[in-house]
């Protein structure tokens, strides 16, 4: 046998027998006459003891070895005169009778250890030796643990696996999408799915009622700490169903993978909101829910006082930081650096500090006296030692957004958003269209495909702007974990649908006459829900970046840095598939 165990699984009752092991150089340490050799595998890392005055050449051996050589060893276990109470193996040792060198290793370009010496982009370079390392290998485990999860209960709920291609047509709406040249029908182009909703939704019309699949997806856009050009929903759809099923039963879903991966159970329903009061309270459609720290609205007790920012203000909202009138005026100042960074581009903030004997000092004293800072300080709920924050601005959901990004900064601030505290979300009632400033138009917000609440149906004719749709999200610590809706069914609600957001019909027969035409025949009620998978297994291991739990991503711009690419075709290739690159000017 190659192995007879593992380098995880040694224990002191094991004492005395004799085994073959197999595995990475982690160190080599030598100690007067003895070299002591930790070995590594996918599970663990055993201390293997080479002695000198047993067997001159096998310690000569063992000296030679670099880190990250392959090696196999034989020999007896035993029990540690010094033990190692932080390794589960570190009651026992090895005691070397034989080594194999089964290959040798270049010297690493950084060290394999939890905390490594290597900068990110190194690490993805070789990211086959960053897997080598625990933190990144944990990860790929725990996303298997949930995968595996997922797929135990969809089964359990009578869900069929089902996969969907992965060269389809380019549809307009949505991201950008990568797209691949057919060498068969030249001039002509597949694009890689960013997301399966149209296959899922004619496999309802299939009779399939009830699908899932843990799907790649690739959508070309700009790339953050929480989105890869290529990432993993958990997709799923179902037939004959209303938007509070597929709620239930996702929010079952959500509950099984928390019992079961972080043993977290939830005995209340998860809350839900709708669109309209996260945008009200928190700006934000996703809203870190492990603290509080509401938006409050003051036009009606800041205005009027003479202080010409606030006069001239659409909008003024506030927010009270428990417990932070102890922030020194260059933290406020920093605050305020904060808040005009131009990616939140606010021109300033006021505070109000609530003294202990309740008096109220302001950044706007001049303007507002004791009894008006006394209204601020009822209407903001502070109490002595609190620190009220005030942002204004012409544009209220441009303001409210600025306010979101202060209020996430103080709960980071204020440790209020603990990793191991998690607080869910359903958002619901979403507006069925954004306008879009680029395109000059209305854009679905979800997709297309999304059904409009009943009763907001006139509404489509005559201010489309306020339909709300049966569109749902799944937030969990201001992430954004999934979104669904209920779908439009019927063949002539979807022409009106497309209508509303440009297309010709001609244009929206081209692209979406397969769907129109399968509406047709038949089509259930249905609707569904996807998952982020990257996300949520993010979530659960408490990383910062979805990047660390995928076993090759892309960097930030893009590029898999292992694998040199994307890069330059061929000529033939080039040739073959009547492709030609331009020069962009
Ligand atoms: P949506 O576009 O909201 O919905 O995507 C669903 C979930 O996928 C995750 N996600 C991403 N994760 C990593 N990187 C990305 N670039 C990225 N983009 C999205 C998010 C998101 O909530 N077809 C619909 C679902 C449906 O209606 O059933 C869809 O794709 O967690």
């Amino acid at each position: 046998m190659f192995r007879t165990k593992t380098c995880g699984e040694l224990r002191l009752s094991d004492a005395g027998q004799e085994v073959t092991l197999a595995g990475w150089v982690q160190r080599i340490r030598k100690m007067g006459g003895m070299t002591f050799l930790d070995l590594r595998d996918r599970y663990g890392v055993t201390q293997i003891v080479f002695e000198e005055s047993d067997n001159h050449d096998l310690n000569e051996a063992a000296n030679h070895l670099g880190r990250e050589y392959v090696v196999q060893v034989k020999g007896k276990v035993a029990e540690r005169a010094s033990k190692n109470s932080n390794l589960p193996t570190g009651d026992i040792e090895i005691i070397a009778s034989d080594l194999k060198v089964l290959n040798p290793s270049e010297v690493p370009p950084f060290t394999i250890e939890d905390n490594t010496d290597g900068g990110d982009e190194l690490r993805m370079k070789y990211r086959y030796l960053d897997i080598r390392r625990n933190p990144v290998r944990r990860n790929l485990e725990l996303r298997h643990r949930m995968t595996m999860e997922v797929r135990r209960y969809l089964d359990s709920k009578g869900f069929l696996e089902i996969e969907t291609p992965m060269l389809v047509g380019s549809t307009p709406e949505g991201a950008r999408d990568f797209v691949v040249p057919s060498r068969m029908n030249q001039g002509q182009f597949y694009a890689l799915p960013q997301s399966p909703q149209t296959l899922k939704q004619l496999l309802m019309v299939g009779g399939i009622d009830r699908y899932f699949q843990i799907v790649k997806c690739f959508r070309d856009e700009d790339l953050r700490a929480d989105r890869q050009p290529e990432f993993t929903q958990i997709d799923c759809e179902m037939s004959y169903i209303e938007q509070d099923d597929i709620i239930n039963l996702f929010e079952g879903m959500a509950k099984h993978l928390f019992k079961e991966i972080r043993g977290v159970e939830f005995d209340k329903p998860f809350l839900r909101m709708s669109w309209a009061d996260a945008m009200r309270l928190y700006g934000s459609d996703k809203p870190d829910m492990r603290f509080g720290m509401e938006f409050v609205e003051l036009m009606d007790t800041m205005k009027g006082h003479g202080f010409p920012v606030f006069d001239s203000a659409e909008y003024i909202g506030g927010i009270c930081a428990k417990g932070a009138a102890h922030y020194t005026r260059k933290q406020l100042d920093q605050l305020t650096d904060f808040v005009k960074r131009s990616q939140i581009g606010a021109k300033g903030l006021v505070y109000a500090r609530v003294g202990e004997d309740g008096t109220v000092k302001s950044s706007v004293d001049k303007f507002y006296d004791q009894a008006a800072l006394q209204e601020l300080r009822k209407k903001m709920g502070a109490e002595p030692g609190d620190l009220i924050l005030i942002m204004s601005g012409d544009d209220a959901m441009k303001t409210r957004k600025q306010l979101c990004e202060l209020r996430l900064e103080m709960g980071r601030q204020l440790g209020l958003r603990d990793k191991d505290k998690f607080a869910c979300l359903w958002v619901v009632d979403f507006p069925m269209f954004e306008w879009s400033d680029e395109e000059q138009r209305l854009m679905a917000m979800h997709h297309p495909f999304t059904h409009p609440k009943d009763e907001d149906i006139p509404l489509l004719d005559t201010d489309p702007a306020a339909v709300r749709a049966d569109a749902y999200d799944m937030v969990i610590n201001g992430v954004e974990v999934g979104g669904g809706s209920i779908r439009i069914h019927n063949s002539n609600l979807q022409a009106k649908m497309f209508e509303i957001l440009g297309f010709t019909p001609e244009k929206a027969q081209e692209q979406f006459g397969f769907l129109m035409n399968a509406f047709k025949y038949g089509a259930p009620p249905h609707g569904g829900l996807a998952y982020g998978l990257d996300r949520w297994v993010s979530l659960f291991a408490g990383l910062d970046s979805i990047r660390d739990c995928i076993a090759f991503p892309k960097n930030n711009s893009g590029r898999d840095v292992m694998l040199d690419a994307p890069a330059p075709l061929d000529q033939k290739q080039l040739d073959e598939l009547a492709l030609a690159v331009v020069e962009k000017k």
